[in-house]
């Protein structure tokens, strides 16, 4: 059993009298990030320092934290700014047939929507949303829907509007067994939930690093499954080029790329400002260790919910952590008249704390 993890307010420049719990829209950089975010962004002004292993080793770097923090090797993962470009990269090499159907949820992220309705576009195939539950399971409403005519299953982790969990480990089981890939937006879990590729599988992880990776915008992670490692990315940029180190041998063109899915790393992806952010934070969470950051959220989350029921006066429990979202209709009851949960309330993410009064919100944070 490990150590509870405890506060870490300290590490975070958040003045006494805020309560931020907002991760899910986006996270509080921690101080150590931006230190070395400006330490990172001062080295342009010395381009002499500069040199050609400095293009390599913090992409290395970040490559490898994240790798460890999904279970994957470092050869699994390139590096992109966002989702919508992750899913674009696995758009761009999973082969549909026409008539065959793409499963997301509905009301997904349109950034786990938009790639998979243009390949449908190109491909004469069908996006088809999974409808919202009643009973707000995910994973049963998912699976049921899973048959022969699925090319692609297209899902969140954690649903953004409701929090709703996904079972991936039944969902990967699920898909190899009809032949379909999984293509994961894990941006409203990873850095908060455990997540591990070797259980689950998937084709394809895309996530932005801005929210629970407590990273900086416009970076972010692609893991892509060994399978797909030979796959044809969407941009041709010198540095995925095999020995793309030899800066003296570069127009000696060649068709090979790097090792691994480096062939999908966006072009610049030497970020010299943003990467050294981006690796202090990898390495605060798994310092923390994503198993006692869950633990610690979790235990939040749930006294909140208590306390809500209990000093709120709702009479029930508002939110709690649960693999279930709640219903509909309940979340349509506890609105009505006043805020404290609202339709993008959630259990499993702290978002639902925005909708409180901030004084009730600083009350709970505190005591
Ligand atoms: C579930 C989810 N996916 C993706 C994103 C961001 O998409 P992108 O990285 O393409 O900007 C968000 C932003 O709020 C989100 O909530």
């Amino acid at each position: 059993m490990t150590s509870p993890l405890p506060t870490q307010r300290h590490l975070f420049d958040i003045p006494p009298d805020v309560a931020y719990m907002n991760c899910a829209f986006m996270s509080a950089l921690p101080m150590a990030t931006i230190a070395a975010g400006e330490r990172g962004l001062a080295r342009k002004a010395r381009p002499w320092i500069i040199d050609a292993r400095d293009f390599f080793a913090d992409s290395e770097a970040v490559r490898a934290l994240f790798a460890q923090l999904i279970n994957a090797s470092a050869e699994d993962v390139a590096l992109v700014p966002s989702v919508s470009y992750g899913m674009a990269q696995a758009a761009n090499n999973i082969a549909v047939r026409s008539g065959q159907r793409i499963l997301t949820l509905a009301e997904e992220f349109p950034s786990n929507v938009y790639p998979w309705m243009e390949l449908a576009r190109r491909a004469g195939a069908v996006v088809f949303p999974v409808p919202r539950p009643d009973d707000g399971d995910w994973t049963a409403a998912l699976l049921a829907h899973l048959d022969s005519s699925i090319a692609i299953v297209a899902v969140p982790h954690c649903h953004w509007t409701d929090g709703a969990l996904l079972d991936l480990e039944a969902v990967g089981l699920a898909c190899r067994r009809i032949g379909a890939a999984l293509c994961i937006d894990g941006s409203q879990s990873l850095g908060a939930l455990p997540f591990d590729v070797r259980r689950i599988d998937p084709d394809f992880v895309a996530t932005g690093t801005y929210k629970w990776l407590l990273g900086p915008y416009s970076t972010g992670f692609l893991y892509v499954a060994p399978r797909w490692q030979e796959g044809r990315p969407i941009e041709q940029n010198w540095i995925a080029r095999k020995n793309s180190e030899d800066f003296a041998g570069l127009v000696n063109y060649r068709s090979e790329y790097q090792a691994g899915a480096r062939r999908f790393d966006i072009g610049q992806h030497s970020n010299f400002a943003l990467n050294p952010a981006v690796k202090s934070s990898l390495e605060l969470l798994l310092h923390w260790g994503i198993a006692r950051v869950f633990a610690a959220i979790k235990a939040r989350i749930d006294s909140i919910a208590e306390r809500a029921e209990q000093e709120l006066e709702f009479g029930e429990r508002p939110i709690a952590f649960a693999r279930r979202a709640l219903p509909w209709s309940e979340i349509g009851r506890l609105t009505a008249g006043r805020s404290p949960a609202s339709a993008r309330s959630s259990q499993c993410s702290c978002f639902a704390a925005r909708e409180f009064a901030p004084d009730h919100t600083a009350r709970l944070e505190q005591q």
